[in-house]
């Protein structure tokens, strides 16, 4: 399957999933695995049996950016990551967030202004892009990036297209393409010049905030007493930079791209912001208000999931559905695909967010929608961003309407996120 997977990923897993069912044997170069769509494996395999399993060895690329850090870690030292960061994720800190998260949508507005006068086209997923980079930075690492900013967008673009596309190559297409590589490399050293940035400003300043970045300087470790080195502070800085940037503002990109294609959905989020708001500021406390624009987020994080497919490695020998499945072997959980399984989702390809109302969600098991991933390895930015994505949204569609640019062409690019391969094209008007 190596070529078709490099060549379409998810067309290759919807495909084999419509036509062989719940376990679907795949052998994929030099792996071997299931695609398992039944929720009852999904949870199996993320929650009831997640010990037994490791995140898969395709994620050895991501550690080559990311280092060894929350995402990519196991174990005992991921378990201790992950305590050192949750505080910084809960709820009333989270909720006491959104004021950063408002202001920061409001500049966006503002700055619109001058692009809705001229009718000039931009890309919507750099400006979203920019946006979830600042929240991230105000609200979690307590910054900016200085000369780093702009840099470090062409470097992301570059890291994310190479692991990407080397993803499932096994080791020949690194060596060989010299060019890219050289690229590639330049690329992280702009990634580490900013998280330098980053953690030298704080300790610059010596400021008294309590937030994600410091914690993780000032973590001790309840045992040693030790702290954790310089290197490993980064390594989570790292992490949560992109981990927070990238996937927040793909499912605002994906959004608006639905909203422009829907025109009834488009109008009915306007009507619920401009009853809620009746023109004035969106505050934290107006979001119980705006259940609809939840909902539309929630359906574009079905039909383009960011974080599109991920895998994991079997420790010892396991059963999935009735499949024996031996120790080594992957299990390929694919949220492309689940969330569109006619079983759950009738009409998968219809943009319908009433689907996530209380009443047609009922009867839906958990484990068949998993955007932000289940069980312990969970997304721990699940909250923020469901709130950052919210806020964000109701902030903008206040003010504007975005217009896909005619005849500009989407299409979905699963490298590690879902991208829209060509940009996202839009014409933004003042409402
Ligand atoms: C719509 C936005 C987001 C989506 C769709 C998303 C998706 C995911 C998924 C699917 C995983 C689990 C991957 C796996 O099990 O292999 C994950 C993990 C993670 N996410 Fe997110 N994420 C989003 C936003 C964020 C934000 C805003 C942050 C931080 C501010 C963040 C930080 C992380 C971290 C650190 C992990 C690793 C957690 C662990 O293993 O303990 N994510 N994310």
């Amino acid at each position: 399957m190596l070529p078709a997977v490099r060549r379409d990923p998810t067309g290759v897993f919807l495909d084999a999933a419509r036509r062989f069912g719940d376990v679907v044997y795949l052998k994929i170069g030099p792996r071997r695995g299931y695609l398992i769509t039944n929720p009852a494996d999904i949870r199996h395999v993320l929650q009831d049996n997640a010990r037994n399993y490791h995140k898969s060895p395709l994620y050895d690329k991501l550690r080559l950016s990311l280092g060894n850090g929350l995402l990519t870690s196991e174990d005992d030292f991921w378990l201790r990551q992950r305590r050192i960061a949750q505080p910084a994720f809960n709820r009333q800190r989270i909720a006491a967030l959104a004021g950063v998260m408002a202001a920061a949508a409001r500049e966006t507005a503002g700055q619109w202004e001058t692009l809705a006068s001229v009718g000039r086209p931009v890309d919507v997923e750099d400006e979203m892009m920019r946006l979830t980079r600042t929240v991230v930075l105000r609200a979690l690492l307590g910054g900016d990036l200085g000369p780093f900013a702009g840099p470090l967008d062409r470097a992301w673009t570059i890291i994310n297209q190479h692991i990407g596309e080397s993803f499932w190559s096994i080791g020949l297409m690194d060596r060989f393409q010299t060019a890219k590589r050289k690229q590639f490399d330049d690329a992280r050293a702009v990634l580490r010049g900013a998280v330098e940035y980053i953690i030298s400003e704080r300790r610059r300043k010596q400021s008294a905030t309590v937030d994600l970045l410091s914690m993780l300087m000032s973590a001790r470790d309840e045992e040693t007493g030790e702290g954790m080195t310089d290197e490993q502070v980064r390594v989570e800085v790292t992490t949560f930079l992109l981990a927070g940037q990238e996937t927040t503002s793909l499912a605002l990109t994906w959004t608006w791209y639905l909203l422009s294609q829907h025109a009834g959905a488009q109008a009915k989020l306007e009507q619920e912001i401009d009853a809620a708001l009746a023109g004035r500021a969106l505050e934290y406390a107006d979001l119980v208000n705006l259940p609809y624009s939840r909902m539309v987020i929630d359906e574009a994080l079905r039909l383009y999931p960011p974080a599109w497919g991920f895998s994991r490695q079997a420790l010892t020998d396991d059963q999935l559905g009735g499949f024996h499945l031996p120790r080594g072997w992957l299990a390929f959980v694919i949220p492309y695909v689940l969330h569109r399984l006619p079983a759950f989702w009738p009409d998968p390809e219809v943009f319908d967010p009433e689907r996530f109302s209380a009443e047609r969600s009922a009867d839906r098991p958990k484990f068949a929608y998993i955007p932000f991933g289940a069980g312990p390895r969970q997304c721990i930015g699940n909250h923020f961003a469901l709130l950052e994505a919210q806020l964000i949204v109701a902030t903008l569609a206040q003010r504007y309407r975005l217009h896909l640019v005619p005849r500009h062409k989407v299409e979905p690019w699963p490298l590690i996120t879902l991208r829209p391969r060509f940009g996202m094209q839009m014409i933004i008007e003042r409402r």
